[in-house]
């Protein structure tokens, strides 16, 4: 073979390397074109074997440097380019936005109960979480080893005890924020309060968690009535549940109310009916009969309003309280039937809110 003819064959794979070099975008790409022509069966490794073919074997040397030398440099600027495409940034496209957390549903829904009793007057208040057994029970007319106080399944502190506030407890309920709200005042009413703030009871299951919050309203003043307190509940429940939701009360035994009610509210999956359908053939699964049991409500006891130096001839009051877990819960389109979901943590629930 002629010199002459070998540098043909040579300047060819020059440029097959440019042609291809062109639409290699990566450096993986780069790569591999080096492989496919340098390497050990690479066309220009084979190329160079056929030297010993060429007629003037020292200029057919001369011929093969060059070339490599032209190859390496053919990939070398092909590298850079494509590690330069690789740190290009498009400053027009739309930038990722960090993901932003938002509140808990359960403080979605203090600060929405919070807004609708301050249209009414009401005032939130916050007393302790750990609080003595006399907020607790002895100053709602829950003497000391009183059958009642068994249903408050309490958590009690390891504490010295007090003389006279007793022994120190988880709180049970909200209840405790009565006497201290009239205390607070000086035991002068007009008392429109809202207290909400975290419980802890001794139960776990689907219904119930050992943390939990409760929201507790008390309104004292002459000549407060229950018609007042069913005037509030039915506000509260348009308010919170939406228009037409109702309320209702059911004869019910709490210490330190007189008389005492359990507290309903109308459901708004069947609208009160109890049923799903129009035919009645399918009965409500959310609600029995139409109306959820949320909490409980009465009429302030004399003893509460003595303990709190109000003088009962003179004053009247109305109270109630109940779980925002629970009454969160019953919204339309949440009807969450396991409430620890709220404590998990888990961010493909919480996401939801
Ligand atoms: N403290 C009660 C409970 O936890 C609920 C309750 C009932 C609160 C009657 C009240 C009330 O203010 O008047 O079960």
């Amino acid at each position: 073979m002629t010199t002459a003819e070998y540098s043909q064959k040579l300047d060819t794979v020059v440029t097959e390397l440019k042609t291809a070099l062109q639409s290699a975008t990566s450096s993986e790409t780069v790569e591999a074109l080096k492989t496919e022509y340098l390497g050990k069966k690479g066309s220009f490794t084979l190329l160079s074997k056929q030297i010993k073919d060429v007629d003037d074997k020292k200029e057919a040397g001369q011929l093969l440097n060059t070339t490599k030398q032209t190859l390496e440099d053919m990939l070398a600027t092909a590298r850079t380019t494509a590690a330069k495409k690789l740190a290009w940034i498009d400053l027009t496209m739309p930038g990722k936005k960090p993901e932003v957390g938002h509140t808990h549903p359960v403080s979605q829904a203090m600060e929405e109960i919070t807004h609708i009793f301050e249209q009414i007057g009401f005032t939130r208040v916050r007393y302790p979480e750990v609080d003595w057994d006399h907020y607790v029970f002895e100053a709602l007319n829950m003497p000391k080893s009183h059958p009642a106080r068994d249903e408050w399944e309490t958590f009690f502190v390891d504490a010295p005890v007090d003389n006279q506030m007793g022994k120190m407890v988880l709180t049970t309920h909200t209840s405790n924020g009565q006497v201290r709200e009239m205390e607070r005042l000086n035991s002068q009413p007009p008392i429109r309060m809202i207290n909400i703030a975290r419980c802890y009871r001794r139960q776990q299951d689907a219904t119930h968690t050992q943390m939990f919050h409760q929201f507790e309203g008390l309104v004292v003043d002459k000549g407060i009535t229950i018609q007042h307190l069913k005037g509030t509940l039915d506000y509260f429940a348009e308010q919170f549940y939406g228009p037409g939701t109702k309320s209702r009360i059911r004869p019910f035994h709490f210490q330190f109310t007189e008389p005492s009610f359990e507290v309903d509210f109308s459901c708004q999956i069947c609208h009160g009916t109890g049923y799903l359908d129009d035919a009645e053939t399918q009965k409500c699964r959310f609600c029995k009969s139409g109306w959820h049991e949320v909490g409980g409500a009465g009429m302030v006891h004399p003893n509460v309003l003595k303990a709190g130096g109000i003088d009962p001839d003179e004053y009247t009051g109305f109270a109630f309280g109940w779980g925002i877990e629970r009454t969160y819960t019953l919204k339309e389109g949440l009807n969450l039937d396991d409430i620890r979901l709220l404590y998990s943590g888990d961010l493909r629930f919480l996401h939801q809110f």
